[in-house]
């Protein structure tokens, strides 16, 4: 599949050592450094699950590369991942991770409106989800770009402070977070989308 901009392929082991570069990079976690990649062990743990994505659902994470060179990035550069793959109550989750050198040049949004269309066409009667966190304003400006809408929003308050608890260390249960979707969504779908943090 291709953009005016991007090749996309599905993700796979073939792309491993590049996508470990993007994930292990401190940039790409400004908004939670505790999910940054240490270890390639844990970027091969996601490009395999995401080969079970395509293989099982027919979508998941595409491997994203430039068809042209854009400023210091050359042709056929891998400059990160994203996509849909399916979440809670089947619905599409749509994410991405792009390298710092490609950002602010609209290509995320690009990304964004591909796996919409994409979506659409695998399967148009099913919402299409985003969750990202409320300090990470250009993934949500993706998202409201690719035409999702706010559907609900956690602002932790010093009275709720510590109410949302996980075991997980790596959690966002307890972080200011946004929840948005293309649709209206319904209360079951909503609260399970809430409960994944
Ligand atoms: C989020 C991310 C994919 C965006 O990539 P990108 O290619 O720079 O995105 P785009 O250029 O398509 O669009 C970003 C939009 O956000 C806007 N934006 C960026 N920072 C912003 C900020 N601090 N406040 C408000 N808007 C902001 C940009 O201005 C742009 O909008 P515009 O085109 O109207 O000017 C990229 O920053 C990234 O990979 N970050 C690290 C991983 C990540 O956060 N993934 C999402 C996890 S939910």
């Amino acid at each position: 599949m291709q953009t005016e901009r991007l090749l996309l392929s599905p993700l796979g082991l073939a792309d491993l050592n590049e996508t470990h570069r993007v994930y292990a990079d401190p940039e790409t976690w400004l908004h939670l450094p505790s999910g940054r990649h240490t270890e390639l062990a844990q970027t091969e743990q996601m490009v395999r699950r995401a080969e079970q994505d395509w293989s099982e659902q027919g979508a998941g994470a595409w491997a994203v590369r430039l068809r042209h060179g854009v400023n210091d990035l050359a042709e056929g550069a891998f400059i990160g991942t994203g996509g849909i793959n399916v979440t809670v109550g089947g619905a599409w989750n749509l994410g991405y991770r792009l390298t710092p050198a490609s950002w602010g040049k609209g290509l995320a949004t690009e990304l964004a409106l591909a796996a919409m269309a994409f979506a659409a066409e695998l399967s148009a009667q099913t919402p299409v989800t985003g969750r990202v966190l409320e300090n990470n304003p250009a993934s949500f400006v993706v998202l409201e770009k690719a035409g999702l809408k706010l559907r609900w929003q956690y602002a932790e308050t010093a009275s709720d402070h510590g109410s949302q608890r996980s075991d997980d260390p790596h959690s966002t249960i307890a972080l200011p977070r946004r929840i948005y979707a293309d649709r209206e969504i319904d209360a079951d779908l909503l609260n399970q989308l809430i409960a994944l943090g």
